[in-house]
């Protein structure tokens, strides 16, 4: 079986050598002419361990063209993994209805299977199905296959998945599909096209949900005077719960967890259903992030409003900071005139091209903190942990310490001279 995949995000990248690597031949599509020129040379347009030095063991089976038609009719199997977006109170499907609209431009696509990557409202596939067969007839097939990698962790998500889950409509699909993921030894569940479009949707609402729980009951430790780590242990031990996914702080960010959480809150609207319980995770997400700006203010009342920041990715080990807390963290203090010296071990390219005003940008943390009142770590870089914080004190103007993301242990930073704060 000879695949293509359309769009060379990370997750159509990582499933392009993933199944390279398991042999198969793959052809690797995107819009984007420049990640096709890197990706020809031989390099990632974007950083996900493993993913690079993959790329070239198995370049042998890969090819990268800018030729859509091309792309299509080398292979059986139609990955479409581009990327689909919730701006401005609505869903927004334009690089996925193009690339069906690509595909209808085809003559014919007799015996291949376009298979649904790209996280889609519930419904999709169904339509992208009718309209495909009412041009190619019915020997055209239609899979829905979501995605739960990670960012950071993408490619071992792929080669070592907890599920895989599989929207088809037919047997032979089903055989198809099975075959194709015949190397990977996971639980495969087949179900039809809606009921895994909601699970893609479902499974993010989710670990919103257990984030902003978390984040709740720290605000509440606050308050009672409880200790929200102790707390997440006590809870996490009890695998009804799952330790996973309990680490309070400025709430949840990147490209999927908000945008599918607000997604499933649109698509219930139109159906005239208030989902309040996910409505009431979104505000609590929102609301996280001045709690965090109101503490900082407080504490630094009279003080220099100059701060240090460690972090600006969404999440640690990335450089993706797409609707990062730590962004919008930064963004409230600038509007309140506080200076602002940033550090990230990668996300400060990405950084300058979002924030505007008195921000400084450092590629050293202790040049970072020099001289400031209070430092403020952002985002979960495990590198963090092993900077030397006596040299970081020494730096600093003042001791105030705010652990945006429950990183450092408070005993251990206390020990160094700072006053600490962190959520719950
Ligand atoms: C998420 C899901 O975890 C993947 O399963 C899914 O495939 C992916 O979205 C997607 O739909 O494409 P990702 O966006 O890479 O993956 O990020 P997560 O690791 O889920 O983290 C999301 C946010 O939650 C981050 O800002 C992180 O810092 C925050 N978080 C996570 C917490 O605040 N507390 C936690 O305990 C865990």
């Amino acid at each position: 079986m000879e695949i293509s995949v359309i769009g060379a995000g990370y997750v159509g990248l990582t499933i392009a050598v993933g199944f390279a690597s398991l042999g198969y031949k793959v052809t690797v599509y995107d819009k984007d002419e420049g990640k096709i020129n890197f990706l020809i040379n031989g390099v990632a347009p974007l950083q996900e361990p493993g993913l690079g030095d993959l790329l070239k063991k198995v370049n042998n089976n890969l090819e990268f063209t800018h030729n859509f038609d091309d792309t299509i009719s080398s292979s059986q199997i139609l990955f479409i993994a581009v990327n689909t977006d919730f701006k401005n109170g609505k869903v927004r499907l334009s690089n996925f209805n193009r690339t069906i609209k690509q595909i209808l431009r085809q003559k014919n696509l007799e015996d291949k299977t376009v298979v649904i990557k790209s996280t889609v409202p519930i419904g999709t596939t169904e339509n992208v199905e009718k309209t495909l067969k009412g041009k190619f007839g019915n020997k055209v097939r239609v899979a829905f296959n979501p995605e739960f990698l990670r960012e950071g962790h993408a490619l071992q998500d792929f080669l070592n998945p907890d599920r895989i889950v599989l929207g088809v409509n037919d047997k032979v699909t089903k055989e198809i599909l099975l075959q194709l993921y015949e190397a990977i030894n996971a639980p495969k569940l087949f179900v039809d096209f809606k009921t895994a479009e909601m699970i893609k949707y479902a499974s993010n609402a989710f670990l919103a949900t257990k984030i902003s729980f978390i984040n709740e009951i720290a605000n509440l430790c606050e308050i009672f005077g409880a200790d929200i780590r102790k707390v997440s242990d006590g809870i996490g031990l009890d695998k009804r719960i799952g330790k996973d996914f309990l680490n309070a702080g400025i709430g949840f960010g990147g490209s999927c967890l908000p945008k599918d959480l607000k997604t499933l809150i649109y698509l219930a609207k139109q159906k005239k259903y208030e989902a309040k319980l996910l409505d009431s995770v979104r505000l609590v997400n929102e609301e996280q992030i001045s709690r965090f700006v109101k503490k900082i203010e407080k504490a630094l009342r009279g003080k220099p409003k100059k701060i240090a920041v460690w972090g600006v990715s969404f999440k640690g080990g990335t450089d993706d900071i797409r609707d990062s807390p730590a962004i919008k963290v930064i963004k409230q203090l600038i509007k309140k005139g506080y200076e602002i010296s940033l550090y990230d071990p990668k996300a400060l390219q990405n950084a300058k091209k979002e924030l505007r005003g008195n921000v400084s940008y450092f590629d050293n943390y202790l040049e970072a903190v020099s001289e400031k009142s209070a430092l403020l770590v952002l985002s979960d870089w495990r590198e963090f942990l092993s900077f030397d914080l006596d040299e970081t004190r020494r730096r600093m103007k003042d001791y105030y310490f705010f652990d945006g993301r429950n990183l450092f242990n408070p005993e251990e930073v206390k020990s160094k001279g700072f006053l600490y704060f962190c959520t719950g």
